[in-house]
């Protein structure tokens, strides 16, 4: 089999994005990488170029599926496709369920949901077309597999990701074509996304404030992470590589998702064990 040659990252101005553009760029890769913000991405091709690797950097917002599919259209033109796409981009807000507003979640489901859909369904029918050998890769959270207070938005559109990812991964198998799928679920890690608010649409206003515990509580379990946005992309392309569906790069997050299934079952159970006594 000929090694992957294009890789595609959405998001890719800072923290994950940026290690998983620079991650594939010391496999030997050409990159295109792509974000909202401009500054940050230039920055994102000088690192990837420095290394060696052919870079294309277009800005995109993810949540346009106009810009999506302008980026899909570069990339073939460029270099004739894709073999890894990297669906990423992500924003956050913190707070109670209730307090979110309507254009709170406007924003954080079109970059988070909309963005890896407008991802899939710009490139995908491309890679299928082309058919050879790929892998899409849906940036979501432990956020996705868990659930904890003062992030119902954001866990909302994480597990979104998970569905849809696995759904995703359930279609392509019926093609034939060998894509491959990943969802990348890290828990909390030192990046740029407690500062999501720079990137978001001034039509949008910005959000309310928030609860101070909240951000204290995802400061804190950013400083405690044992791993770095640079560990999490090693992981991640280890997992294409063994052609792996769920990246779940800290140790402490199967604890969660186990306390959750446990939930689940325990209040199956309770409802159906007891009726067949
Ligand atoms: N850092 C964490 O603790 C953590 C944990 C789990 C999952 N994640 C996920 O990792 C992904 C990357 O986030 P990060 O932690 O590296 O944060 P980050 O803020 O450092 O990087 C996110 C990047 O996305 C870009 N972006 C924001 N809105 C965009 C849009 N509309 N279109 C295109 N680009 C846009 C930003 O400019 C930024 O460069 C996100 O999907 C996030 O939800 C992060």
């Amino acid at each position: 089999m000929t090694a992957p040659q294009v890789a595609v990252v959405t998001g890719a101005g800072s923290g994950i994005g940026r290690e998983l553009a620079l991650a594939c760029a010391r496999e030997g890769m050409k990159l295109v990488i792509s974000d909202i913000e401009a500054a940050a991405l230039a920055q994102t091709q000088a690192l990837v170029e420095a290394v060696g690797a052919p870079c294309l950097a277009q800005a995109c917002d993810v949540s346009k599926a106009a810009d999506v599919e302008q980026l899909a259209q570069a990339c073939w033109r460029t270099w004739g496709g894709v073999d890894w796409l990297f669906n990423n981009a992500g924003v956050a807000v913190l707070g109670p369920a209730w307090e979110a507003s309507e254009a709170d979640w406007q924003w954080v489901l079109g970059v988070n949901v909309m963005g890896v859909a407008n991802g899939v369904r710009s490139f995908v029918p491309r890679m299928l077309e082309r058919g050879t050998p790929a892998h899409v890769v849906n940036t979501s959270s432990a956020a996705g597999l868990a659930t904890l207070p003062g992030s119902a938005v954001y866990c909302a559109t994480k597990h979104a990701v998970v569905a849809f990812s696995e759904c995703l991964a359930k279609d392509l198998e019926q093609t034939g074509v060998p894509i491959g799928v990943s969802v990348l679920c890290p828990s909390l890690l030192p990046t740029g996304i407690l500062r999501s608010q720079r990137n978001r649409p001034v039509s949008l206003g910005v959000s309310g404030p928030t609860a101070p515990a909240h951000e204290e509580r995802v400061r804190a379990g950013m400083a405690a992470s044992t791993i770095d946005a640079s560990d999490v992309a090693r992981m991640t392309l280890e997992a294409i590589h063994a052609r792996r569906f769920y990246v779940i790069p800290h140790a402490h997050t199967g604890a969660s998702v186990e306390r959750r299934m446990q939930q689940i079952l325990g209040d199956f159970r309770a409802i159906h064990q007891e009726s067949t006594r």
